[in-house]
């Protein structure tokens, strides 16, 4: 195939498939079939600087295709998602990561005063705060914590990939916390992306419906708060004095995580950050002075 013909047949292509997506109800069909025509061809090089097309592309194509118009999320279709500077790989039945927990990491960088060598990333999933951790602090040590076995095998994968001898990922219940890890404190930060979603609200797109884990998504209890109130709980366990926590939560909860962190009596500094479009998103606290608590009060034997 001639370069003009290789041209010809991408932007035909892409026509059909943006036009598959839009009638799917897909919210951004263009820019997902790019993504796929893209995965398709094999490359991440933008379409217009395509000379040849494997073989196979058309097949490809086809098939990438139909699986995101039944409402596959992008991120399963492409076996990948990207977050802050890293490509992340996702799996079937572990929540795929969301651009908005980003920012997550520019509140660490804002805010963590001191050193920040010590992180821990609670409620993990496919660990993409502790990898992009491991990837921008290079002098960090991430420990993470996921319930779900199959998610904490791809947590550990992708911290490793991040930074290689660095992570480490237990498989526990936050409500009860391995040895290992609060022998590991006191640490420098806490972060922490865990369901809060409350019981009677039902995510809308067919995308979470579907695919994401029931577990990832709801907190507990009729207000969502359960998992997130027990993030607050083991953060202040782990956290040296003046160590920060940053939990990201939904807009409509910034009060109610204010409170939760207050009432825990351990925490200074208790805010809530904005993301960019001026929702609450995340809560902020910092350790209070730790009065002497013997090792085995910490460890809670
Ligand atoms: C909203 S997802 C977030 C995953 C990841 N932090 C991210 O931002 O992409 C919440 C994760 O918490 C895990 N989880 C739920 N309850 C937990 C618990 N009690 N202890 C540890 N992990 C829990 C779920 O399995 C899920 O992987």
């Amino acid at each position: 195939m001639s370069s003009h013909s290789v041209r010809e047949c991408l932007r035909h292509a892409l026509a059909d498939a943006t036009q598959r997506l839009g009638a799917a109800g897909v919210p951004s069909p263009s820019t997902d079939a790019r993504a796929l025509l893209q995965a398709a061809a094999g490359t991440e090089r933008p379409l217009v600087l395509l000379d040849a097309l494997p073989e196979d592309f058309t097949v490809r194509c086809e098939e990438l295709l139909a699986r995101r118009a039944a409402r596959e999320p992008l991120q399963l279709v492409l076996g990948s998602a990207p977050f802050r500077r890293l490509r992340l790989e996702i799996r079937p039945g572990v929540f795929i990561p969301r651009p908005e927990t980003e920012l997550a990491l520019d509140l660490l960088s804002q805010h963590c005063e001191g050193e920040c060598r010590s992180v821990v990333d609670l409620c993990a999933g496919s660990g993409a705060l502790g990898a992009a951790v491991l990837d921008e602090l290079p002098e960090a040590q991430v420990r993470a914590v996921e319930i779900d076995p199959a998610a904490a095998d791809l947590a550990q994968r992708n911290l490793e990939a991040a930074g290689p001898g660095r992570g480490q990922v237990l498989t526990a219940d936050i409500a009860a916390p391995p040895t290992q890890l609060l022998a590991a404190a006191p640490v420098d930060a806490v972060l922490a992306n865990p369901p809060y979603i409350p019981a009677a609200a039902v995510p809308r797109d067919p995308e979470v419906l579907a695919h994401d884990p029931h577990r990832a998504l709801f907190g507990g209890g009729e207000d969502g708060l359960e998992v997130p109130g027990a993030v607050i709980d083991l953060a202040a366990r782990l956290l040296r004095p003046g160590g920060l926590l940053i939990m990201e939560h939904a807009d409509v909860q910034g009060a109610a995580t204010r409170e939760l962190a207050t009432a825990h009596g351990g925490f200074t500094a208790v805010r809530t950050a904005q993301d960019l479009t001026g929702r609450d998103r995340f809560l902020l606290a910092r350790r209070a002075e730790i009065e002497s608590t013997s090792e085995d009060e910490r460890l809670n034997l």
